[in-house]
């Protein structure tokens, strides 16, 4: 028998497949991160294809992604059908500068790490060259020197 992304599947098959809740299956949805059918005894039904959404989600979710985020590069792909290669490439263009961001800022935290972070505590020796007297403080709260690196809401683009 042949396999077709849009065969329908239980929420139990979801559940098997991928590992995940059934009452985080139900918060996608809800979230309209996922999309399901009703059966004719209103039983909920998942097109194949949102395994692979549910599954990005799971990646996603490990990688410290906001659902926001990935809400949005989601809503860019078709509800109704299995989304194509194309589809998919587009999506994976609109994200790629977010993860690049992500990239940068996780690479700038690893590099701080072991320095200051212009974070007010002026616990370490490199704080009195980077930080003198908590001067960062000025810039506003938290670690400035990470913030500038940090990709903020406003700066991501969608
Ligand atoms: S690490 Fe906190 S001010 Fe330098």
């Amino acid at each position: 028998m042949q396999v077709n992304p849009d065969d329908l599947l239980t929420i139990g098959d979801v559940v098997r497949r991928t590992g995940v809740s059934a009452s985080a299956l139900h918060f996608y949805e809800r979230k309209g991160l996922i999309f399901t059918e009703r059966s004719a005894t209103n039983q909920r039904l998942y097109p194949r294809h949102m395994l692979r959404r549910v599954s990005l989600l799971i990646m996603a979710k490990r990688l410290g992604i906001p659902l926001g985020d990935v809400a949005a590069v989601f809503s860019t792909l078709p509800t109704d059908r299995a989304p194509s290669h194309r589809d998919w490439q587009r999506l994976s263009l609109a994200w790629k500068a977010q993860l690049e961001d992500r990239r940068r800022a996780i690479e700038a935290l690893e590099h701080e790490l072991t320095g200051c972070i212009g974070c007010g505590c002026l616990s370490m020796k490199a704080c009195l060259l980077l930080n003198p007297d908590d001067s960062l403080g000025e810039q506003g709260p938290g670690p400035v020197r990470l913030q500038n690196t940090t990709p903020t809401r406003h700066s991501r683009r969608t």
